[in-house]
């Protein structure tokens, strides 16, 4: 057995082999595995492997806490993504329907520009369970944030139905993702309790490292944000925060079922079955990371925001057209009107064009086709009415350079005389491929 040298047990052997920092002593290797229970004899790393506890889920879960200003970590559960987290929410809506707190028949509001898989969850789980679904049809192009709290009013009034009907849940994008437009969603939270909406979810899926996330300061029941889009983690992993001392907080459980379960959402996320964690685990040094840049996560945000809207003010000046919102409803990412020759009519127009210009011109953006009719025309410098808008986006690796091919690709095609009528095939069949392409 005296030859049986593992790195556990021969302190010279880790020296020796490992290439890199202090070599770790047995002590720490002790301590690194302490939560192991040390009354069962652990021969079984075969079933489940292990993890050290230096870069644990509860270290993840502080950096988190400390970020976005929750309580403590025991306001944070690690989840896969803004999916997922979404799902937790709906599902808990949905048993206080099943299990007589709310009744049929209540309405639940959302935002038209709810991101898709959201919209889904809500029906999949909160409209099947009998609740009635309003959508606040928020205006856009959007001149400024009032504006969105005045739909926001004038449709939660609706869903209340003069007082006849209970609005039990409100979903909120904090910044919507397609059209991408900031959100005052202080305010529609705070509206929300003045009008006795019971629980108010904000899908805060693109958040943080766009914009200064405060969980206390927005006020909602349920926050939740990725932290794969803009705060540099490797997907995929997002955080739900939910209020220490909310009686919800004992009753929201992860739809993954495992033997964690009934010992709160922070442990049962943790353990949904064995699993890569990599993405949890290395949290800490994504806000490190971020760290390093001139005034931290605010100073990236900060400086994408300056000069995406820089970049967006650019690109309408040389088509003639416009932002889709004012530069303080722009986070990181800003929405620039399309010439309207080129006659955006559908998201499949959309897509096929977003497709041409990745591969004939090399630049990727998403485009949104604004298929909401508008009662005055919006129109560019030509009087074309414009159909259709690039989403973009900057982050600390964006050079102008790049925005200048796509500003010389739209210029070009516009001198071409492109039009998307050009990119519809003939048949449905030629569709699908395009489409699938
Ligand atoms: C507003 C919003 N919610 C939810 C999601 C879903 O995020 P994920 O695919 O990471 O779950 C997205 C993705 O872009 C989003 O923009």
């Amino acid at each position: 057995m005296a030859s049986a040298h593992t790195p556990c047990n021969d302190n010279a052997a880790a020296k020796k082999n490992g290439d890199g920092g202090t070599p770790i002593t047995d002590a720490e290797i002790r301590t690194e595995f302490a939560h192991h229970d040390r009354s069962v004899a652990s021969v079984n790393n075969g079933s489940f492997g292990c993890c050290p506890g230096s870069p644990g889920l509860a270290r993840s879960r502080a950096a988190v806490a400390a970020l976005v200003g929750a309580g403590d970590a025991s306001e944070i559960s690690l989840v896969d993504n803004a999916t997922t987290a979404a799902a937790i929410v709906m599902q808990h809506v949905a048993w206080s329907f099943a299990e007589g707190a709310f009744q049929r028949g209540d309405a639940v509001l959302m935002l038209l520009y709810t991101y898709s898989s959201v919209k889904k969850s809500i029906h999949a789980y909160v409209a099947r369970a009998g609740a009635h679904v309003v959508e606040v049809p928020l205006p856009f192009p959007v001149a400024s944030p009032a504006a969105i709290v005045a739909s926001f009013r004038a449709a939660l009034a609706l869903a209340q139905s003069g007082g006849r009907r209970r609005v039990r849940l409100a979903v909120i994008d904090h910044i919507t993702s397609m059209p991408s437009v900031v959100v005052p969603v202080k305010e529609l939270v705070a509206i929300c309790r003045e009008e006795g909406v019971d629980k108010v979810f904000v899908d805060a899926a693109h958040a943080i490292g766009q914009v200064r996330v405060d969980v206390r300061d927005v006020g909602a029941d349920f926050y939740a944000s990725n932290l794969h889009k803009w705060l540099f983690c490797p997907s995929a992993v997002a955080f739900l925060h939910v209020r220490k001392g909310d009686p919800a907080a004992a009753q929201m459980h992860h739809p993954v079922v495992s033997s964690a379960y009934g010992n709160g959402l922070p442990m049962e996320s943790a353990w949904i079955g064995v699993r890569d964690y990599s993405a949890q685990l290395v949290v800490p040094d994504a806000v490190d990371f971020v760290a390093r840049f001139e005034g931290g996560v605010d100073g990236v945000s900060r400086r994408n925001h300056d000069k995406v809207v820089d970049m967006g003010l650019m690109l309408a000046e040389a088509w003639g057209t416009f932002l889709g919102s004012p530069p303080e409803m722009c986070g990181s990412m800003a929405m620039v009107g399309l010439p309207g020759c080129f006659g955006i009519d559908s998201d499949d127009d959309a897509t096929r064009l977003r497709t041409m210009l990745r591969k004939d011109y090399k630049v990727e953006v998403p485009i949104f086709h604004n298929s909401r009719t508008q009662a005055v025309a919006i129109t560019d410098a030509n009087g074309d009415q414009v159909t259709g808008y690039v989403r973009i986006s900057h982050q600390v690796y964006n050079v102008r350079e790049e925005y200048e091919v796509l500003r010389d690709a739209v210029n070009k095609l516009v001198l071409d005389g492109f039009c998307c009528t050009q990119l519809r095939p003939s048949s449905p069949s030629q569709n699908q491929k395009m489409l699938a392409h």
